[in-house]
């Protein structure tokens, strides 16, 4: 058998793929391509021997020298894939930020996690505070019907009081039939009537949560807010009795330094009806911007239950007696913290928000 210039062909592919196995990255393998499947390669340099075969032999070792250079293609091809993508997953690991080294605001993260904003902590503190004068806490939904926010509060359909409350109308059902919650008074309601269907009077309860108004924000006011209402309804209940719970309340939570009033006013669900204010913090009652120059703040209304609203969730009047409050959550911590201009509370500014961590 005559000697054939591919007679070491298996033994020097093998050669070849072992080479390339070992090409460590994608500029070695740019480098070592020529030699391996250019002009000047082993492969070219036996295809060009093919000549020298006689010609019954050449077809043969034709197929078996392409076979032999698709094998080392397709090796090669698979080591700059593995390359690329070790290439760019060190670019990436490269490119990463060490977060635990980044400083921001002279912050350093992550030493900081968040933490409840002034308002959750306000909440939680008026609720225990009403927690321990015996009140239970109970919760409504925001998105209420025309009857729960109006009508079962002694506000009927076009009444002139639906004006105290810019009212964000929900498109759902008959135009203007469901809203946002405008105050958290229609939570009173809810627990009467539960109370009327489990014969569980009397009620004594606080009820926080968000409400909506249309309003623009300024100083005291943001479009949303949040409220937390009273509700008491046992036998025998009188005014003196609210009066006598809003100082507790005022001297538990603000402490003796602050005063406050209650001064007559008009809401339809209760006669007679009271708005209780506390001094301006902000300027100790001399008067400024936040109060307006009146020295007083604003926050909440009061009164005894009107007895319509006892009517409307069938509560023997009688028999039964109470009294309400409404008061803005987020008025009391800007009072507690003389915060000059509520807005803070939305604005997300960390350096405001980290007082309060
Ligand atoms: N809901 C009233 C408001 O948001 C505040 C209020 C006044 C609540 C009198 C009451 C109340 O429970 O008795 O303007």
């Amino acid at each position: 058998m005559t000697s054939s210039p591919l007679d070491n062909l298996a033994d020097q592919t093998a050669e070849l793929l072992a080479t390339i196995a070992e090409l460590a990255t994608i500029d070695q393998l740019r480098e070592a391509e020529p030699q391996l499947t250019g002009k000047r390669s082993l492969l070219s340099t036996l295809q060009k021997t093919l000549g020298v075969l006689a010609p019954e032999d050449r077809k043969d070792a034709g197929a078996r020298l392409q076979e032999a250079r698709r094998v080392v293609e397709s090796a090669l091809d698979g080591r700059r894939a593995v390359l690329a993508d070790e290439a760019r997953a060190d670019a990436l690991a490269g490119d990463r930020l060490d977060l635990g080294d980044v400083v921001v605001a002279n912050v350093v993260w992550p030493a900081s996690v968040g933490h409840p904003s002034l308002v959750a902590i306000t909440q939680r503190e008026l609720e225990d505070v009403f927690v321990a004068m015996g009140f239970r806490v109970s919760e409504g939904p925001e998105v209420e019907s025309d009857w729960y926010n109006f009508e079962a509060l002694n506000i009927p359909p076009a009444h002139p009081a639906r004006g105290m409350w810019d009212t964000f109308y929900v498109d759902l059902g008959e135009p203007e039939t469901v809203v946002l919650r405008t105050h958290t008074s229609p939570t009173q309601i809810h627990l009467m009537e539960e109370a009327v269907a489990n014969h569980s009077l009397p009620i004594h309860a606080v009820m926080p949560g968000r409400c909506y108004r249309r309003d623009t924000p300024d100083a005291r006011h943001l479009a949303t807010f949040h409220q937390i209402e009273g509700l008491v309804v046992d036998r025998g209940i009188s005014f003196a009795d609210l009066a006598g719970v809003i100082e507790t309340f005022t001297r538990a939570y603000f402490g003796p330094d602050i005063e406050s009033r209650l001064r007559p006013g008009y809401f339809p669900f209760t006669e007679p009806s009271a708005e209780f204010e506390v001094t301006c913090t902000i300027c100790r009652g001399e008067g400024c911007r936040t109060c307006s120059q009146t020295g007083w703040i604003e926050l909440g209304g009061c009164g005894v239950l009107d007895p319509a609203v006892l009517d409307a969730v069938g509560i023997d009047g009688d028999e039964w007696s109470g009294f309400a409050f409404g008061f803005g959550i987020d008025r009391c911590a800007q009072m507690r913290h003389q915060i000059a201009d509520m807005r803070a509370l939305i604005e997300n500014d960390s350096r405001f928000l980290a007082e309060f961590s």
